[in-house]
Order: C-alpha cells, then structure tokens, then sequence
C-alpha cells in the first residue's frame, strides 16, 4: 500500500496561523499512523491567494490529492484515519 502523502504548508500566513502546531504534531502522531504517511513541509501552496473564491482560512495541508483549510492537528488526525481507511 502506497503510503499517504501529507504536505504542511510553511510559508508564512500557514505558519503564523498554526502550522507551526501542525508541524510539531505530526512528529508526535502513532507509531502505528506516521508509518503509513509521508510527511513533508513545504512552500505556500498558494491556497492563501484565493482570498474570497474559498471559504476555508490557513492553514493549509494537502493530504493525498486534496487541500485542506482550517486545518488543527485535530483535523490532520481526522482526515488521515479516513484516507488511511479507503
Ligand atoms: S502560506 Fe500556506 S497556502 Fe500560502
């Protein structure tokens, strides 16, 4: 099974609005989750240029295929557990 790709948004409005949370989270999720994930930081996934065309604020993550806003390490764990599950 392919491993999930999970990419946390550094640049600077993700990062000063929590992703820096999500980064530290990611280092502390199960043993048993992280195995079957691909962590990756990177640059502004230019989500936060679409002021006014999305309702979801940063920061953002893409995980799998698709991006996600307002994302919390509640969140990220959440969406995981169901890609982990299809
Ligand atoms: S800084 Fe994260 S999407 Fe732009």
């Amino acid at each position: 099974m392919d491993k999930i790709k999970v990419r946390i948004c550094s640049g600077s409005r993700c990062f000063m609005q929590g992703g820096s949370d999500l980064l530290s989270y990611a280092e502390f999720l199960d043993e048993g989750i992280s195995s079957q994930c691909e962590f990756e930081v990177c640059n502004c996934l230019g989500e936060c240029r679409k002021a006014g065309e999305s309702d979801h604020e940063p920061p953002f993550a893409m995980i799998g295929e698709k991006v996600y806003g307002d994302m919390s390490p509640q969140k990220l764990y959440k969406v995981i557990l169901e890609q982990l599950k299809c």
